[in-house]
């Protein structure tokens, strides 16, 4: 049954009712898709326990869901609007194993015809519509990554179509050929087998990610530490100036809905205190702590080279345990910071970061080059990677960029975003946070989100390299440029030709789990100081799983396996870069002198 079909019956259902004023009218319209699950969801924690969370099947959620949430799931999941009739085909991933309720019941018919992209195999379903409202249903209740795509065409061929209000609008429509691409979150994979009757159609792109908007069946995850009124997960960073801004950063449970930093100055007798933001964090399929308070206070007009104490009010008035940061010393002084490669929410790399702050109490703060989870929207990944990091980031902030895993199968990286508050300094027409600048003393760091348009952010970074005068210039972002399994011609392109113009003597990145250092490079060919081109250096924080291992003709040092971290210390004209592993022994070291 499709929207026009239901709309009549809605309409005549409820024509007592409207005319009563019967209030029955406004719960039985049309929801979304997110809101039946949503719902549906808060109804099974409910029902069931954790054990027979695990074991719900479709058949399950079907006799449990109403006929008008049924009608939702069958019908909300993509709407548009044809200006004439049209035939919807609907090419489903012949290795999903459950095919998703509606289709069939709505009249769609499997056709003998197959696409093929380099990966997957697609069975055509049709389905003539009258022109007007189209709706589609879910995916299915399981997480299918291979979700559905449609094309669209006129019935008459002579007819022009036109497709508007297409929800949700934000995937382009594209045309159905050879070469064409189905998921923006992996537009390398193309269309290589197309039958001659769908070539030219209206396309529908999506992303994988769509798999996950009805995730009902095997979907339920715990985390290891959930939250409780006690704040945990304390954690700085810098939206402003490292010399007189540092924002810290909590969780709690939902109950506790404010919260307060009280802070002073070391020696000091004034006692000051901020107010926190406040956001409330979903993570819907997390049974054992659905929603969290992420908070978030930014402390301003602090003294330059003071170290702070800092303490949390608590829910029942109390302080928490105070702990302390140094702001950054506004005369060209002498720093260190740590960087660390992918991160996959590892206990590994907690122990290794702990380790390291051991060994460098020093250090001013420490970075990520993406990739701190494996799955950007699960909490549970993120909680776990707080929990083995412990309070490292409670005395020192942590500044990272996201990588590829921090978000989800084109559903962008929101939890990161909402995880860290960021420098609102980044490119135009970007979203903030992601791509930022800061400076820190007698240094420059560009933190690149290398997973938004590379092109849209090179003037940025040309301006930022331009009108700085720092002594020493990074940039961090997660794809390395030189590595053996991938070319990155674009940043090639785009950013290295102005690392090379405005020399930058650093580039740090990850992605490909092996440790890399390139010798000075300029113009892609290897120079040879260090004054003359930049350095490539990508990291490990996990063991690697290299299988294959050719040579690099611009490397100087490689190690298949980590984990390792990398300890930059700068004193005025000298910067000693340092590998480590985690008990100290040093894997690379390099010394600049300017
Ligand atoms: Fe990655
Ligand atoms: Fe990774």
């Amino acid at each position: 049954m499709f929207i026009n079909d239901f709309t009549k019956i809605v309409c005549i259902a409820c024509f007592t009712a409207i005319f009563s004023g019967c209030k029955k009218d406004s719960q039985n319209k049309l929801g979304t898709v997110k809101a039946v699950v949503d719902e549906a969801v808060t109804k099974l924690y409910k029902t069931l326990t954790p054990a027979q969370l695990d074991t719900i099947s479709d058949q399950y959620i079907l006799q449990f869901l109403s006929e008008n949430d049924k009608e939702v799931l069958a019908t909300k999941f993509w709407t548009f609007r044809a200006n004439v009739p049209v035939t919807v085909s609907l090419m489903r991933h012949t290795g999903q194993k459950v095919i998703p309720f509606w289709v069939e019941n709505s009249g769609f018919k499997k056709t003998s015809m197959i696409v093929r992209n380099e990966e997957y195999e697609y069975e055509v379903w049709q389905k003539d519509f009258p022109k007007g409202n189209v709706g589609l249903g879910i995916n299915g209740f399981d997480k299918h990554r291979e979700v559905y795509f449609i094309s669209v065409a006129p019935q008459n061929k002579e007819d022009q179509l036109q497709i508007t209000d297409v929800t949700p609008a934000q995937y382009a429509l594209d045309t159905l050929n050879i070469g064409a691409f189905t998921y923006h979150d992996w537009d390398g994979l193309v269309i290589t087998e197309l039958p001659a009757a769908l070539k030219g159609q209206v396309l529908f792109t999506t992303v994988r990610g769509r798999a996950r908007e009805a995730h009902l069946v095997n979907a339920f995850r715990k985390t290891d530490t959930p939250s409780g009124t006690n704040p945990d997960q304390v954690m700085l960073t810098w939206s402003g100036s490292p010399e007189t801004t540092t924002d810290i950063q909590w969780r709690t449970s939902p109950e506790v809905k404010s919260g307060k930093v009280k802070y002073w100055g070391e020696g000091k007798t004034d006692t000051l205190f901020s107010d926190a933001s406040v956001f409330k964090m979903e993570d819907r399929l997390l049974q054992n702590d659905r929603f969290v308070n992420r908070f978030t206070a930014k402390l301003t007009n602090l003294s330059p080279g003071t170290t702070y104490h800092y303490a949390l009010i608590l829910d029942n008035g109390n302080w928490s345990q105070p702990a302390e940061f140094k702001t950054a010393p506004s005369k060209k002084d002498d720093f260190s910071f740590i960087w660390f490669g992918d991160t996959h929410y590892s206990k590994i790399w907690g122990d290794m970061a702990k380790k390291s702050l051991k060994r460098h109490p020093e250090t001013a703060f420490f970075s990520i080059a993406g990739d701190l989870v494996s799955t950007g929207l699960h909490r549970d990944e993120w909680d776990n990677l707080w929990d083995y990091s412990d309070s490292v980031f409670t005395t020192k902030p942590l500044m990272p960029v996201p990588g590829n895993h921090d978000s989800q199968d084109g559903l962008g990286a929101w939890m990161y975003k909402e995880m860290f508050s960021l420098p609102e300094n980044g490119p135009g027409r970007q979203p903030t946070e992601m791509s930022y600048a800061f400076n820190y003393q007698n240094a420059l760091f560009l933190m690149m989100d290398v997973t938004l348009s590379v092109p849209a952010q090179t003037a940025w970074i040309e301006e930022k390299l331009k009108n700085s005068n720092a002594k020493w210039k990074f940039v961090m972002f997660h794809f390395p440029p030189y590595n053996f399994e991938e070319p990155y011609d674009e940043i090639m392109k785009e950013w290295c030709s102005l690392f090379d113009k405005y020399h930058v003597d650093m580039v740090m990145s990850g992605h490909m789990h092996y440790y890399l250092r390139t010798k000075p490079m300029f113009n892609n060919k290897p120079v040879a100081s260090p004054a003359k081109g930049t350095i490539y250096t990508m990291s490990i924080s996990i063991p690697g799983k290299q299988e294959r291992w050719p040579k690099e003709d611009y490397a100087l040092v490689r190690y298949k396996d980590g984990p390792l971290y990398q300890h930059i210390a700068i004193k005025g004209n000298s910067l000693s870069y340092t590998c480590y592993d985690p008990d100290g022994h040093v894997k690379d070291q390099l010394f600049i002198n300017k």
